[in-house]
């Protein structure tokens, strides 16, 4: 284990030293780690991929800098989402065809989208030089990026478990359903402890429905399972959602007085805010260790 920081940290010093020219390009030195956040649910269709670009947005407007990698392999994709057509995708970074920054599509209010692809599933079998090469490329994020958001998709397979399982922030969005909450009950039992795991409920009718189901899923995570969980925000019902992903269009830039934007809008300003302290946050360095080397 210790040699493989040691070799994280050799292969960071040797990257920076003899990439000068990728640094100049990203010219922020001494910038802060990025703070990586999942974003998952127990089941489908909760609205992750539109609470996901919509918060990027939300970040961005409060002037941070942010990426999202859609690591979701379902149908309703981000590119879907916002009619946008990636190039290329992580498993060409994968396979060493492209470069990190060379591949993310800009989004509106200037985020930056990267396309998973078959590069999330292939990240379970990769080889030395693969990993190293993904590494490389996933610092050169972390120096454009204050916020990394990855899009998970739902429950946990294999696919997308290492992801979660490196990240100790994520976000888990349910809908007042009971199959959501109890699918998302199961979620939480699945994952290891150590996590900031923050709540967000969609498609609420009222505050009280929200903190209702918010209560319920807490005192049950607190009794038999000994975690508290954060209560981040409640998003209304709101047809506008629906409206802007037919127009394929985040409803935080055309619709942000409705009542979704405000609800994106309180939850950006409360993971800024009023979240777990600093210390917890999960940054892309941590990330990555645990990512490639279990730290
Ligand atoms: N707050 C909301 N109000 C109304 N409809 C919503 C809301 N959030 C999501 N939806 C609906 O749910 C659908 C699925 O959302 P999506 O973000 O694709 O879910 P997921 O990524 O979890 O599969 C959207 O196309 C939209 O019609
Ligand atoms: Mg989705």
């Amino acid at each position: 284990m210790k040699d493989q920081a040691y070799n994280l940290r050799q292969l960071i010093n040797s990257f920076k030293e003899n990439n000068e020219k990728l640094t100049i390009r990203n010219s922020n030195k001494g910038k802060e780690d990025a703070r990586v956040i999942t974003v998952t649910s127990g089941k489908g269709g909760v609205g992750k991929t539109n609470f996901t670009i919509n918060l990027g947005i939300a970040l961005s407007n409060l002037n941070k800098k942010v990426t999202i990698i859609d690591a979701d392999l379902g149908l309703s994709n981000i590119d879907v989402v916002l009619g946008l057509i990636p190039k290329y995708t992580l498993a060409n970074v994968v396979r060493g065809e492209v470069n990190i920054l060379d591949i993310g599509i800009k989004g509106p209010s200037g985020i930056n989208i990267i396309s998973g692809g078959s590069g999330i599933v292939d990240l379970i079998d990769l080889s030395q030089d693969q990993i190293n090469n993904l590494i490389k490329n996933f610092l050169l994020l972390n120096d454009i990026s204050d916020y990394i958001l990855i899009d998970t998709g739902a429950g946990l397979n294999n696919s997308v478990l290492s992801f979660i399982e490196a990240a100790n922030e994520m976000i888990i969005i349910i809908t007042p359903e009971p199959t959501s909450i109890t699918d998302a009950y199961a979620v939480i039992k699945n994952i290891s402890n150590n996590k900031r795991i923050k709540l967000v409920i969609n498609r609420v009718e009222s505050s009280k429905e929200g903190y209702d189901v918010f209560n319920k899923i807490n005192s049950a995570t607190k009794k038999f399972l000994n975690i508290e969980l954060e209560n981040l925000g409640f998003i209304f019902e709101d047809s506008t959602v629906k409206k802007s992903v037919k127009e394929q269009k985040p409803f935080l830039i055309y619709y942000p007085n409705s009542i979704a934007s405000k609800g994106i809008d309180l939850v950006a300003y409360n993971l800024l805010n009023n979240s777990s302290h600093i210390e917890s946050y999960s940054t892309f360095k941590k990330f990555i260790n645990k990512l490639f080397f279990k730290l």
